[in-house]
């Protein structure tokens, strides 16, 4: 199902009743909210949205976000990090590398600076096909959907099923002319190497030369506190996710050409001059490429 701007679009049976529980389940936890948890949201406002992409399935809801702010304060520096990068991404093909197409895998819950806003702004035609297998992302879904000359389309498919994507995707980017492919925060969800590998390889080889892949995970290397918050949130029964080492990120990547400076820590990924302006930016275990498929 591709619903594409202004267009009403309906569920039935199973998955319209998964949508609903999931709507209320998301009402729930807004119900719960203490008045410092509604104060902290307030301050924090997109970054806890992010977090909340990556944890809308954890147990407990605001609570359990506290929990992994407690063991790791610095997962909120990292949320903001990764949307930067994908910021600094996204004008990079638009802008520089001319990209006007965009297929952004597991798009988590809207927020501020979404992959269609940043690539419209410096090209208004630009088309965007969204896709994640999250309810509750699905059922926000109608906020990623505001373009005005570009178009914005949104599909509810599973990243292990490439070949359902690249047909939804089908009927709203034209995959014989280059295409953003972005994979941020979604493949650690894959766990097997072998299997993530085969995913990017099978994306990829459906679209043409001078495609752009881009991707930015978890690592594993820099902060203790990370791995054991990851630990801690993969043991809460939500969708684990598997931090990886940069070399293994860097594998997704064979075959292409690296833009420079490679793949590096998020932050240190053509960091703006602002973000520079206390020399190199902090690395954090977020890494992050672009590479151009030749
Ligand atoms: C951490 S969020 C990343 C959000 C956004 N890409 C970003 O970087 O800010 C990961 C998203 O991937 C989605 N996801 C996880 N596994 C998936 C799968 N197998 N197929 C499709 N989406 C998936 C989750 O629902 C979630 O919305």
């Amino acid at each position: 199902m591709v619903p594409t701007a202004g267009r009403p679009y309906q569920l039935t049976g199973g998955k319209a009743l998964r949508l609903r529980n999931a709507c209320r389940a998301t009402e729930e936890r807004r119900r719960d909210r203490t008045p410092r948890d509604r104060r902290q949201r307030a301050q924090l406002g997109p970054d806890l949205e992010l977090l909340a992409g990556r944890q809308g399935q954890l147990p407990g809801g605001p609570r359990g976000r506290g929990r992994l702010r407690a063991i790791y304060p610095e997962i909120v520096d990292v949320a903001r990090a990764s949307r930067r990068f994908l910021i600094r991404a996204v004008r990079y093909l638009a802008g520089e590398a001319r990209v006007q197409q965009f297929l952004d895998i597991g798009t988590g819950l809207p927020t501020a600076d979404n992959t269609h806003e940043v690539a419209q702004r410096l090209a208004p035609e630009a088309r965007v096909v969204y896709v994640d297998n999250d309810p509750v992302v699905l059922a926000h879904a109608r906020a990623l959907l505001t373009s005005t000359r570009g178009v914005t389309a949104y599909v509810d498919a599973d990243l292990h099923d490439p070949d359902r994507i690249l047909a939804a995707a089908a009927r709203t980017l034209d995959l014989t002319r280059p295409i953003g492919l972005m994979l941020l925060g979604i493949l650690g969800h894959v766990d097997d190497d072998a299997e993530a590998r085969s995913i990017v390889k099978r994306l990829l080889e459906a679209l043409p030369s001078g495609s752009y892949l881009t991707v930015c995970d978890g690592t594993n290397i820099i902060s203790e506190a990370g791995v054991e918050a990851q630990r801690v949130y993969n043991e809460s029964g939500a969708v684990p996710y598997r931090l990886r080492t940069p070399d293994q990120i860097a594998e997704f990547f064979e075959g292409l050409e690296l833009v420079e400076p490679g793949v590096v820590s998020c932050p240190r990924w053509r960091p703006d001059a602002t973000e520079r302006a206390s020399g190199a930016p902090a690395e954090m275990d977020q890494f992050a490429g672009v590479a151009r498929k030749p």
